[in-house]
């Protein structure tokens, strides 16, 4: 119940400025991993990182990512009503990486989505600064975990 309190309170801001904090999220990402920059099939349309996100296609996906955060911050009494949705998002990112080795494949994304995870924290640190604090980013985590935990279920099946 606290860390939902934590979430909450915490994503009040962040929420209603969801592109710029999903941009600083993202320039994160791709600088802890460029090559997840590949996996986008419109990354063709652009050269680097900052250039990418600047596209419309990219800012997009930021967006749709962001909502899917916004989904679960509204959801946390019930994040098992996102079972379905979010189980669907995973059978569709398992296809966004099948350009790995297949056999490695769950490892590959499970990865993926840890360093996403990261650069969630990263982009929660940078905002909240002295209020970004150990519970907190533990509540994070936690609520993280459970959406990717959903997300994996999606591509065991
Ligand atoms: C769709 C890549 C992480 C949410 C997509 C698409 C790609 C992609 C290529 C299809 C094209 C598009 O809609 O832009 C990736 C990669 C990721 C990642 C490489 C990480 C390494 C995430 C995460 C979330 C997310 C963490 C949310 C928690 C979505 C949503 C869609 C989408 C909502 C639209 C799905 C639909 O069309 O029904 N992603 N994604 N993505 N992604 Fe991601």
């Amino acid at each position: 119940e606290k860390d939902k309190g934590l979430i909450r309170d915490s994503w009040e801001s962040l929420g209603k400025n969801k592109v710029p904090h999903g941009i600083v999220m993202f320039t994160r990402l791709f600088e802890l991993d460029p090559a997840l920059l590949t996996l986008f099939s419109y990354s063709t349309n652009c050269g680097v990182a900052p250039e990418c996100l600047s596209s419309p296609q990219f800012l997009e996906h930021v967006t749709k990512v962001m909502l899917v955060i916004d989904a679960a911050v509204s959801h946390l009494d019930d994040l098992h009503s996102l079972e379905d949705f979010l189980s669907n998002l995973g059978r569709k990112h398992q296809a966004v990486g099948v350009k790995t080795h297949h056999n490695t494949q769950t490892s590959k994304m499970t990865m993926r989505l840890t360093v996403v995870g990261e650069s969630l924290l990263y982009m929660l640190q940078s905002s909240l600064g002295p209020a970004y604090t150990t519970p907190l980013r533990q509540a994070w985590l936690n609520m993280y975990s459970i959406v990717v935990s959903a997300m994996t279920r999606g591509w065991a099946k």
